[in-house]
């Protein structure tokens, strides 16, 4: 009895000397959008407990961070056979003047702050942007640096993430998913970094754990939890959905995820709509060591073409509301369709330009690097209009209203390996004629 007494308060000093010598440090800074323009969300981690409120400092000076925002502390326990605990923490910069550089800096009253990062609000209205798209980037073969590089020399303003990070996120009791957000803060904490679900982020009880704790996308307070969103950004308006309630046959938050896209379509008045859903409608990979079969012909991707059961599927509602393009990651690989819907392509004259394009374009981009690499695209089906199996990532240039710029740049090649243009008339959406 009283040895063991002597053992808890033996461990109870341990603990506090730990948290006394080493003070937690702040890690995995990243930023994202609220959908007010005004604001950057800012997420950070700390290893062990902090005490104290946990604070953003910013300002647009760097030896000047004069404002202040408390945030929101969070913890989560992993899964894993070590029942980690993470420590998260959440803050808000607010009152944010448009195209200005901000520095900021994230800790604890009681604790240690973050070096100071910088970043740059986007214009008011309508403004060129850069965007970089992929999914499906691991741990192993991830291709980070040029990912970095790439932020770097400028080459994109903002990351949209479609499914599947770190592989997994809670793999090796969640040290996968700290040290994908390590690796990546130089990217995250400097451009806003928008992420939604994949397989991979389902979790061990299928509750999207380290997904809906280490990451804050619009939504998260309420019942949607970010996995599905939308925000309006200049020229365009993006909206990011959850492939998992259907690939889980969760009907009712299809069925509610259906009505809410349905909604968020009819009040956009942007010139360009994208779509994002990890799993794809159209692809030309096949799975030969189990499956001779097209990978897209999968129930999942059936599904969400076209509906199973009382699940609505999604490529009539792209047609009708006028998606301009709807990404995609899973298949490791890229591939860009001729516009086609109901499996009917519309081949068009030149390959590398559309014009007024009659439906939605299908884009496949998960070759960002991951355990499973080069998956094989040996379908060669009637819609596939370009497709690479290298290594690589997409970058869409939104340069006006009616001209946008596609490329996917090969990280094996250092070179781009498709190039094309979107282009249309001040005011058209795809779908709208027959
Ligand atoms: C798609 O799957 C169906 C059965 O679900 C099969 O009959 C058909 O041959 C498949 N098509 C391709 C292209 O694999
Ligand atoms: C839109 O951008 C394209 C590509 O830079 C350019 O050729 C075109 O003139 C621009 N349109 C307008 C209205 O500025
Ligand atoms: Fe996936």
């Amino acid at each position: 009895m009283t040895s063991s007494l002597h053992v808890v308060h033996y461990l109870s000093l341990l603990v506090l000397l730990h948290h006394g010598l080493s003070v937690p440090q702040p890690e995995q800074v990243h930023i994202s959008l609220t959908g007010d323009l005004s604001q950057m969300q800012v997420t950070w981690l700390t290893m062990e407990p902090v005490s104290g409120q946990p604070y953003v400092k910013y300002g647009r000076l760097e030896d000047d961070l004069k404002y202040k925002n408390p945030g929101v502390k969070d913890s989560f326990t992993d899964n894993g056979p070590q029942r980690k605990v993470r420590y998260v923490y959440t803050a808000q910069m607010t009152n944010l003047k448009p195209d200005t550089y901000y520095y900021y800096s994230v800790g604890s009253a009681n604790g240690a702050f973050s070096k100071v990062f910088k970043f740059k609000t986007f214009p008011q209205g309508e403004f060129p942007i850069k965007i970089c798209i992929y999914g499906d980037l691991g741990i192993q073969n991830g291709q980070f640096n040029d990912i970095i590089h790439g932020k770097e020399q400028g080459y994109y303003d903002m990351i949209i993430h479609v499914g599947d990070l770190a592989y997994d996120l809670f793999t090796e009791n969640g040290d996968y998913g700290d040290e994908f957000f390590r690796i990546m803060e130089p990217v995250t904490s400097t451009i806003p970094y928008m992420v939604i679900p994949g397989n991979h982020e389902q979790d061990v009880n299928l509750d999207f754990l380290h997904y809906r704790k280490r990451l804050v996308m619009p939504g998260k307070g309420s019942a949607l939890h970010g996995l599905y969103y939308s925000f309006n950004l200049g020229l365009f308006h993006f909206a990011g959905l959850n492939s998992e309630s259907y690939a889980l046959s969760r009907t009712d938050e299809t069925i509610d995820q259906f009505q809410w896209l349905k909604q968020d379509l009819d009040k956009t008045t942007a010139p360009w709509i994208f779509t994002a859903i990890h799993r794809p409608m159209y692809c030309s990979n096949s799975r030969p060591w189990y499956d001779p079969s097209n990978d897209c012909n999968g129930s999942d991707n059936i599904a969400i073409r076209v509906g199973d059961g009382n699940m609505p599927g999604l490529e009539q509602l792209y047609m009708e509301k006028g998606v301009d393009i709807a990404f995609y990651g899973h298949m490791h690989s890229y591939e860009r369709m001729w516009p086609v819907y109901n499996k009917v392509a519309y081949k068009q004259q030149d390959r590398d330009r559309t014009y007024n394009a009659p439906t939605p374009i299908h884009v496949v981009t998960g070759s960002a690097g991951c355990h499973t690499p080069h998956t094989r695209q040996d379908k060669n089906e009637k819609w596939s209009a370009v497709r690479s199996d290298d290594y690589g990532v997409t970058v869409v240039h939104l340069y006006n209203a009616t001209h946008a710029h596609l490329r996917q740049f090969s990280t094996e090649q250092h070179a781009d390996v498709d190039q094309y243009w979107l282009i249309k008339d001040e005011g058209y959406r795809p779908g709208r004629q027959p």
